[in-house]
């Protein structure tokens, strides 16, 4: 998974034995959104797109920046990060930023602009070897994500060789249990508030309906291990 994400790549004349561990020093970048802020409306308003990235998202990047600044932590790669700090106390600061920081960028690209509908035939078939019948995955997401108690994450996995829907709590995600992530729904309160309160389950539907990225979920499954 090829995400904007990512340490920022040192200049080209730098002296590669001067590593640079001064605070300050940007690690981690908040990747540029897919689309513009106002392309999910009405299905997601500009406004809550705008305060999601630029207050939400941004918010977690530049913590995490502010945590590993100075340590070894902020040379790694965004997933491996996330990968060596998942259940371990001591980091659990940084985990839950860099695993927001992931999920964000990993949330903008299972949306798109041209989204929902019923998937393409190649991943239907998938689906329902998985799920059942035509839009029984979509059923069972939206009933999993509604249910889901307080705030984290609704994602289709590729678990082994079968597909899988997952709900994970606050920041937790699907990189630190071995599974594939192949789409994801934020299901915290700053997704969706301003534009349903609390109608979780409208949102969620009109999500499926009108904006999920099919094409996003295939790419990730064909790279899939
Ligand atoms: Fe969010």
């Amino acid at each position: 998974m090829n995400l904007k994400t990512s340490k920022v790549a040192p200049a080209a004349d730098a002296d590669p034995s001067a590593a640079d561990h001064t605070a300050g020093a940007a690690a981690f970048e908040l990747p540029k959104l897919p689309y513009a802020t106002a392309a999910l409306a009405p299905v997601i308003s500009e406004r809550t797109v705008s305060i999601h990235y630029t207050k939400h998202q941004k918010g977690y990047v530049d913590k995490l920046n502010a945590l590993v600044a100075g340590t070894p932590l902020a040379d790694l790669p965004l997933e491996t990060l996330v990968a060596k700090c998942a259940g371990k106390p001591e980091l659990v600061q940084i985990f839950n930023n860099a695993a927001q920081a992931w999920n964000h960028a990993f949330y903008w690209q299972s949306l798109s602009p041209a989204g929902g509908g019923s998937p393409p035939a190649s991943l239907q078939s998938r689906l329902q070897e998985s799920f059942g019948e035509s839009d029984a995955f979509e059923k069972q997401l939206i009933a999993s994500a509604t249910k889901h108690f307080g705030s984290g994450w609704a994602w289709l996995v590729k678990d082994g060789t079968h597909l899988r829907i997952l709900t994970t709590a606050n920041a937790e995600n699907p990189l630190t249990k071995g599974m594939t992530p192949l789409l994801t729904i934020d299901l915290w309160e700053h997704a969706y508030y301003l534009d349903y309160q609390n109608r979780r389950e409208d949102h969620l539907k009109e999500l499926l309906a009108k904006r999920i990225n099919w094409a996003f979920a295939i790419d990730n499954l064909d790279k899939a291990p």
